[in-house]
């Protein structure tokens, strides 16, 4: 739909940016915190890093805040990390991990940047891991506990929640980010009885939010991306309707509806997936309601029918890179859309049709909490770095937002990823998303200067004009 007059974006629009604790903070073992799953990861993909010192952003968080603030941020989404808080995951709680998000929020705030906290994003405890993880029920217990102590030290100041990054993406493509436990006996079955373990863990956490802190907000935060037919085919199309509830529709209708999407349990029945639901589960799911859902979107999907060939179990693709599922839908490259280096899709339009969609089913306000471009960006002999190709992503996405809010949905927010350089889940340092550039290489730490870089300054000024000036 075309439209001879665009809205503005709304007044008080949460211009910011996303980073997750593991991926910025370093100091893995410092300070009492507890390793994690990532932390405790057998091996990395070749040629990359580990996350020991990341952007060492746990030293270097006050300088990085002035420059967010340099830049006009309204917010920053960032994660807490579940084992500096309570480092065996369950029992005692480590107030040197309380006192760093205390400042850091505390330092958010002075600027009037809004703290956007994801409560969990990848790093599970490994003490819980080593315990079954979330195929223990046990977690779901844990997360509570987590999720009570997170809301009485920072529930005065934080308002927007969000519970769990990427819930779709750990049960699809937990390989590729390094979630998956290697030990798992039937990983797909169980796999899917972890999500029920999570989601019950979520709507406990959003009823448990909505008790002890009426004031605040929150809301789930999967990866959605809506997923195109290869072509008119019925065929295709039903490929792709499959896909959709499978990636998308399964975490949120259960989010905000409470209940399975049919067509993502009929798919688990004939897969023979089903979860142990306990009895009191559905309740559970029903009587928790999100606030609003906030979303990471880098590009859609596109998807034909199975030809009984596309699966390959040991190779799922990341998170972006769809590979197939016999009999079910199987990957498909369009061919109308540019990719990145990494092999990434880059579809602007589909921002909008995700936007559209996400609101047409939901009707809840919406928030974007990653988008992106990851590139190997390069510093110029004079020290500058120049990333055109980011800020022609941004004005394209953005763009393409403004649109979807003159359709009528409702975005009250965009923190794309990353704020800051930090370490990609799977392609490390090298791949870049930040618009502050991190002087360290794969192997080299040098001194992790932090320099601006050329969108820093774009994106300075199209928050101060609140994106009137693209
Ligand atoms: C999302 C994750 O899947 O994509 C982030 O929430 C991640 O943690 C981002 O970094 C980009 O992916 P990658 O693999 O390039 O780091």
């Amino acid at each position: 739909m075309e439209h001879k007059q665009l809205k503005n974006f709304p007044k008080g629009f949460f211009w910011g940016g996303s980073t997750s604790a593991y991926q910025v903070e370093g100091a893995w073992n410092e300070d009492g915190k507890g390793p994690s799953v990532i932390d405790m990861r057998e091996k990395y993909p070749e040629g990359t890093t580990d996350y020991k010192v990341a952007s060492d952003h746990y030293h270097r968080y006050q300088e990085d805040v002035s420059l967010m603030a340099e830049m006009g941020f309204k917010a920053y989404r960032f994660s807490i990390a579940w084992t500096r808080i309570i480092p065996a995951g369950t029992g005692e709680v480590n107030p040197k991990g309380i006192e760093f998000y205390n400042h850091l929020i505390n330092e958010l705030i002075k600027y009037d940047i809004e703290p956007i906290v994801t409560m969990y994003h990848f790093d599970l405890p490994y003490a819980l891991q080593v315990r079954g993880g979330w195929s223990n029920r046990e977690t779901i217990g844990a997360f509570v506990e987590y999720s009570k102590v997170l809301f009485e030290n920072y529930g005065d100041r934080v308002k927007y929640w969000l519970t769990i990054n990427e819930q779709n993406m750990m049960i699809m493509h937990g390989k590729a980010l390094g979630t998956l436990d290697l030990n798992l006996k039937d990983p797909d079955r169980e796999l899917y009885q972890q999500n029920h373990h999570m989601l019950v863990a979520q709507a406990k956490v959003m009823d448990i939010c909505h008790q002890l802190l009426p004031q605040s907000l929150i809301g789930p935060a999967p990866n959605i991306s809506y997923i195109y037919p290869a072509s008119s085919k019925p065929e295709d199309v039903l490929a792709a309707q499959n896909y959709n509830s499978i990636r998308n529709w399964l975490y949120l209708d259960a989010a905000v509806y409470g209940r399975y999407n049919k067509t993502a349990w009929s798919f688990l029945e004939e897969k023979g997936y089903i979860p142990l639901v306990e009895e009191g589960d559905m309740e559970i799911l029903q009587n928790a309601k999100p606030d609003f859902i906030a979303f990471n979107y880098y590009t859609s999907k596109t998807v034909e029918a199975s030809t009984g060939e596309g699966a390959d179990k040991n190779s799922t693709g990341d998170q972006e890179i769809v590979i197939g599922e016999t009999g079910v839908y199987k990957g498909h490259s369009n061919p109308n859309l540019p990719k990145n280096e990494f092999g990434w899709e880059i579809d602007p339009i589909g921002f909008r049709t995700t936007l559209r969609e996400v609101y047409d089913r939901y009707q809840l306000p919406i928030i974007i909490t990653e988008n992106g471009l990851g590139a190997y960006d390069k510093v110029n002999d004079d020290g500058s770095v120049d990333d055109p190709y980011r800020i022609a992503y941004y004005q394209k996405h953005i763009e393409q937002m403004q649109l979807a809010i003159t359709d009528g949905v409702e975005v009250f927010g965009y923190c794309p990823w990353s704020a800051i350089d930090l370490i990609s889940t799977h392609q490390g340092a090298k791949k870049r998303y930040g618009f502050i550039y991190i002087d360290r290489e794969e192997f080299d730490l040098k001194e992790l200067r932090r320099i601006p870089k050329q969108s820093f300054y774009w994106y300075k000024d199209m928050i101060r004009t609140n994106g009137e000036k693209l």
